[in-house]
């Protein structure tokens, strides 16, 4: 039988490259090897382990059929499982061997919301591929990422995962990690399949608290959380992982209307749903499943077609079956979801790990690529000219952040060696650094620590040096999955040592390591000048030095909104207007008089104690170049929908340094069937820029880019006026106006 099998695959694999035929072969292929398989080993390809039994226990079931799927498997144990898969398991079917690769496998990237800070698809695109060849080479075939949901509240944790706050950006970047991830074609050797996540909502945790409950329309779904996973899926994303959640009241492992209505029948998706790990059985906490027999009957009529470490498909879909509550097609649907991507991914030809002659592990290239993306993930926030500094000064290294080998990975980094990353303490003793004159006085042994006695030696060692740079932030534990937090200042004593530092008198520069957008107003005054960095990952150190010291120019831009206050969450730029939106001027809360008439402020839409404002707007970061907008051009000001606008621009770098500008591309549809955003992002283009010269800047807007899901749920322009803005960030730029005719 299984040598009968193999025969078939192999002749299918030999068609599977043709394009025009690979279809029909694939769907040959599967149903072929359907018609083989009983009712059990069917739903043993529904099961998804974990790497935590014993081995013999394991290979039984692999041996036995039941398994499908393995993740946190040892990638040195990967070939030896497969091979009990492949060669001793009746009809050979190999596993699909899934792992958290979301930013670098072993040489690690920043974290996905410093990648987005990048505003740079192809780097991004070629950051994933890094990890996916790295990945593919020790037999993983399968990623759980990107994660593509819409954060806009700093305190979950899980916000370092995220692309940011914004649809478009969070769209254009999770395609372009697809396209990474997943190569040219799937077979190919440096090729793992993606898995876009979680569907969906899920960044909306009420509180921000993490597995929160989500309460979203369905017309703000269609507007801002689904559009980035459409985007990945029409890219090719192969898988997609269900959400924790409950969104208003469903958990999303039992939302058929989201995996069957939207992503089977009006998305097209052909790969396979996988469950978050126990989301399913978790519905019973939920009160939405009895017991695992309702768990597993709930899943599969749902549309999922594969349970991640929960296991109630093994125990109860042959009952189900048998009593007719999930029909056999729910069934064989799903293993041909499995099997077809297993089938593009040449896994029946090729099921072990493929190392080349020389391992792409740190190598050069790669460590390449990761210092490149922590480069353009870094923002600069502030600057009062202390910036660039200059390689002749001495500087005293302070702060728990200046080597933190570990912590500057970042979130979800399993498999990055922290011996392989390059703190900026390590980079200042490399080759390249070796020059600069430092003293090193860590001042706190790490971000929590409110240990001040080593304070009088920070100061003393700043007294000797020409300038301070101070790294503080967060440790890699404090963001990522179930590590929200309620207050999001600077932890532990690192306000108080930034203000130490500043007491000596000497110029101040802070540079923020962490996993999220922190309240740093109250930090600012100490510093003359801020450097964040989203943790970035093996190359951070050397990349800040790059930028400390002007070898690099700083281009990242904010993905997401800084607010003052963590009371002003959520607080994003692409919100509604109200019907008293807030005026330019005011009143602060301490010259408010006495006594004050209860309409006297003004009846607006703004907080007393910290105003209408963030403190630093989502796309906003500085450079050591300015840039100068003129300009703007439209081809027409009136359109119809079936047209596309080009819009242009003049950017002038005004400075004597070269420098790169992320130009922004945002617009207003001033009156809507629903109320429209102030304003959505719509194109974004980096443009390198030498000193003093001007470059034109050229966006293509189809006017179908302007549509949106109405009142009446349909997805279509509405005609009438819009506005437009080219610009360096969500706050600022120039302005024109066009009419969309019906
Ligand atoms: C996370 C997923 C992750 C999975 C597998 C879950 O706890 O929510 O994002 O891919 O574990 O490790």
């Amino acid at each position: 039988m299984k040598k009968g099998l193999f025969v078939i695959c192999v002749a299918a694999l030999l068609t599977a490259g043709c394009k025009q035929t690979g279809a029909t072969e694939e769907d040959r292929f599967i149903d072929n090897l359907l018609s083989q398989m009983t009712l059990e080993e069917k739903i043993g390809q529904m099961n998804q382990l974990s790497f935590d039994q014993p081995l013999d226990s394991i290979k039984a079931k692999i041996r036995a059929g039941e398994i499908g799927s393995m993740l946190n498997i040892d990638p040195k144990l990967i070939d030896e499982i497969q091979k009990t898969a492949v060669e001793e398991s009746r009809l050979g079917i190999p596993l699909i061997i899934g792992r958290d690769i979301i930013h670098g496998y072993k040489t690690v990237l920043p974290i996905p919301l410093g990648m987005a800070a990048s505003f740079d698809p192809q780097l991004v695109e070629a950051g994933t591929h890094m990890a996916a060849t790295e990945a593919r080479e020790e037999g993983i075939t399968w990623t759980f990422a990107p994660m593509l949901d819409i954060s806009r509240d700093a305190r979950w944790g899980r916000i370092a995962e995220s692309l940011g706050e914004d649809p478009y950006l969070a769209g254009e970047l999770g395609a372009a990690m697809v396209r990474g991830f997943q190569g040219e074609h799937l077979s190919d050797s440096d090729a793992i399949a993606a898995c876009v996540k979680h569907f969906v909502g899920y960044g909306a945790a009420e509180g921000g608290r993490d597995y929160n409950s989500t309460y979203i329309p369905e017309i703000l779904l269609r507007n801002v959380y689904l559009p980035p996973f459409q985007k990945a899926i029409e890219a090719g994303a192969a898988t997609l992982m269900t959400s924790f959640n409950d969104n208003n009241g469903i958990p999303a492992s039992g939302n058929d209307f989201l995996l069957r209505t939207i992503l089977r029948d009006e998305w097209k998706f052909d790969g396979f749903v996988v469950s978050d790990w126990c989301s399913m059985s978790e519905m019973m906490s939920h009160g939405f499943a009895a017991d695992r027999k309702d768990v597993a009957r709930i899943s599969a009529n749902a549309g999922v077609d594969m349970e991640m470490v929960s296991q109630t498909y093994i125990e109860h879909l042959p009952q189900l079956v048998a009593e007719k509550k999930v029909p056999m097609e729910v069934i064989d649907n799903a293993v041909r979801n499995i099997l077809r991507i297993k089938y593009r991914l040449g896994l029946f030809e090729n099921p072990y790990s493929k190392p080349g002659k020389t391992s792409t592990i740190y190598c050069d290239d790669h460590l390449k690529t990761a210092r490149r993306a922590a480069v353009e993930s870094a923002v600069l926030l502030k600057n009062d000219g202390v910036l660039p500094l200059k390689e002749g000064q001495t500087v005293a290294i302070i702060g728990p952040m200046a080597n933190a080998p570990h912590d500057q990975l970042g979130t979800w980094s399993f498999d990055g060696d922290k011996n392989r990353t390059v703190t900026p303490l390590k980079a200042l003793q490399s080759d390249e650094y070796k020059g600069i004159k430092y003293i090193y006085e860590a001042g706190l042994d790490y971000s929590r620590d409110t240990d001040t006695s080593d304070f009088e030696r920070v100061k003393s060692a700043v007294r000797r040096a020409d300038v301070a740079i101070v790294f503080v932030g967060e440790e890699a534990i404090l963001s990522g999955e179930a590590h929200s937090l309620s207050n999001i200042n600077l932890i532990g004593a690192q306000s108080e040592l930034l203000k130490a530092v500043k007491s000596t008198g000497k110029p101040v520069v802070m540079v923020v390591i962490a996993g999220r957008p922190l309240t740093i107003e109250r930090d600012l005054p100490y510093a003359d000048a801020v450097l964040y960095n989203f943790h970035p990952g093996t190359m951070g150190g050397l990349a800040i030095l790059d930028l400390l010291y002007g070898r690099e120019n700083p281009s990242g831009k904010l993905p997401v909104t800084f607010v003052r206050e963590v009371g002003q969450i959520p607080m994003y730029y692409s919100h509604n207007n109200t019907g008293r939106p807030a005026q330019d001027q005011i009143t602060p809360l301490k010259d408010i008089p006495l006594e004050a008439p209860q309409t006297s402020l003004g009846n607006t839409s703004f907080y007393l104690d910290s105003g209408k404002d963030p403190l630093y707007v989502f796309g906003y970061g500085l450079s050591y170049s300015t840039f100068e907008y003129g300009n703007l051009n439209l081809s027409s000001n009136e359109v119809s929908a079936a047209d596309t606008l080009t819009v242009t621009a003049t950017i002038k770098n005004n400075s004597t340094t070269d420098g790169t500008e992320v130009a922004q591309l945002y617009v207003r549809d001033l009156v809507g069937s629903i109320d429209r955003p102030v304003k959505e992002l719509k194109g974004f283009q980096r443009i390198f820029i030498k000193a003093g010269e001007s470059q034109t800047v050229t966006f293509k807007l189809p006017v179908s880019e302007l549509a949106f899901y109405g009142r009446d749920l349909k997805k279509k322009v509405e005609a009438g006026q819009f506005d437009l803005w080219i610009g360096p960030n969500s706050a600022e730029g120039l302005k024109a106006s066009f009419t969309v005719t019906e």
